[in-house]
């Protein structure tokens, strides 16, 4: 497994591009199963996640080419309805399989997807919604078998406003028979811009954005080029950056309106956050950062992925700071490795109380899930002495060029491979 140590200590100055959103990039990766013409994916970053997600969808037969940053995607030679479980059980999106290969083929069979270990993140509303358009499941040795004569659409109201969900639902919905009503649907950019992708293949969508998404089935869908906007996460976690050990960083790519939780609780704080041009945030930290309480909730509360790099910037602040974290039951395993480098912070239950003005020291400290690390990351740039961070792949499923960003922003992030893998490549060489 590899590292990142990281050096603390050092003020960042200058700027740094958010690249393309990862969870607009793999529900429209998933979409393009809909049609068999030729589809142009542009600005999709290049992360683990990404990497998987294309494998996956090439391993079922769909034609992938990489470009840079763009994907070319063709659909029309696909011949499986199911992936490796090995490849299935890395991510969470592999799960948005379902509704595009039931809408095009009317079958697909799928093992439990993975993702960030943040909670029991059930999948009873993807069912749910599929089976209430007609889909019949069968379970055997830990598949799911799906399966559909013709879609039939309807009205689903789902208990609580999955982004997943309402992706999957929406995608199935696009060639189902008659009109499918998602109520309670989720407000997310990344359901807006999959709304956004399936409408320019020239499926009928309205209300994307609302909690009411209407979507009126057709009888085919045809090819696209869409452009993916910028990671809002990425975005948020390098504004935090700025606000914690910045001397004046300008992040570039930037959809503020987007972030407007975070910017509103990093100004409480006493952060400046200034839109310099369109698209371009210059941050400036506070003379003095005072704690300010957050409670995560569904779009357009405080995203609960930037939960954990908040938290990491209130060990700084000055006062008691609480953090409420109200969509995932375990999504505070960041909280020893904080502890470990001096931050001062009670667990209990979904709530977190952190004394700020910690000293923070570098350590040995273990990322356990994304975001998790990045709060990791966070505090190893503002505390003393060296840190490193095991397991850092879990960083590269959703930042990229994390180290390039943060040494061109004047940072010293370096990558090291475990003593393990070293001898493993020097006996392979020998072999
Ligand atoms: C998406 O996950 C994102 N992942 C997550 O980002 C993000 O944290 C999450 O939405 C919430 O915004 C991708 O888009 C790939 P949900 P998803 O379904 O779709 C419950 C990151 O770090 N729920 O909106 O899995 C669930 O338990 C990742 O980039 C059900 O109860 O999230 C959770 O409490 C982490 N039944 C809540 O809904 C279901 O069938 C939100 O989950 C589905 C979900």
């Amino acid at each position: 497994m590899e590292s990142l140590v990281i050096e603390g200590n050092h003020t960042l100055r200058g700027r740094v591009r958010v690249s393309g959103s990862k969870n607009v990039s793999l529900p429209l990766i998933a979409a393009s199963l809909l049609t068999d013409e030729p589809v142009i994916i542009e600005d999709v970053p290049c992360l683990l996640d990404v990497c998987i997600m294309k494998e996956i969808v090439s391993e079922i037969g769909m034609g992938v080419g990489t470009e840079k940053h763009n994907l070319y995607l063709d659909a029309s030679t696909v011949n499986r309805f199911t992936a490796s479980h090995s490849l299935i059980n890395q991510i969470r999106a592999s799960i948005l399989l379902l509704g595009p290969l039931l809408a095009r083929f009317g079958r697909a069979k799928i093992s439990a997807p993975g993702g960030c270990s943040i909670g029991s993140r059930p999948l009873d509303l993807h069912w749910k919604g599929l089976a209430a358009m007609g889909v019949k499941f069968t379970q055997r040795n830990g598949w799911v078998e799906a399966r559909s004569n013709r879609l039939i659409g309807n009205h689903i109201y789902l208990d609580c406003p999955s982004v997943g969900a309402t992706e999957n639902i929406m995608m199935a919905a696009t060639l189902a028979k008659g009109e499918t009503i998602i109520e309670n649907a989720a407000l997310e950019p990344e359901v807006v811009e999959l709304s956004g992708f399936l409408t320019a293949m020239g499926a009928s969508i309205s209300g994307a954005g609302t909690s009411i998404i209407r979507i009126k089935g057709v009888s085919s869908l045809k090819g696209a080029r869409y452009r993916v906007i910028p990671d809002r996460i990425e975005a948020g976690t390098y504004m935090i950056v700025a606000a914690m050990v910045g001397g004046g960083v300008i992040i570039e790519n930037v959809v503020l309106d987007h972030l407007k939780p975070l910017t509103a609780k990093l100004e409480e704080a006493g952060v400046q956050v200034v839109e310099s041009k369109p698209g371009e945030v210059t941050v400036t930290p506070a003379s003095f950062l005072q704690a300010v309480d957050i409670e995560t909730m569904p779009y357009p509360g405080f995203p609960t992925d930037l939960q954990p790099p908040f938290s990491s910037l209130m060990t700084q602040a000055h006062g008691l700071g609480t953090i409420r974290e109200t969509v995932f039951e375990n999504r505070f395993r960041h909280v020893e490795g904080l502890t470990r480098m001096g931050a001062d912070i009670r667990l209990n239950g979904q709530s977190l109380s952190i004394t700020g003005n910690s000293n923070l020291w570098g350590n040995r400290v273990q990322a356990t899930d994304l975001r998790g690390g990045a709060a990791l990351v966070l505090a190893a740039l503002a505390a003393e002495g060296k840190t490193e961070i095991l397991e850092a792949h879990h960083l590269d499923r959703g930042y990229e060029d994390l180290e390039l960003k943060i040494n061109n922003l004047g940072g010293n992030v370096y990558r090291k491979r475990s003593r393990q893998e070293d001898y493993a490549q020097a006996s392979a060489s020998y072999a």
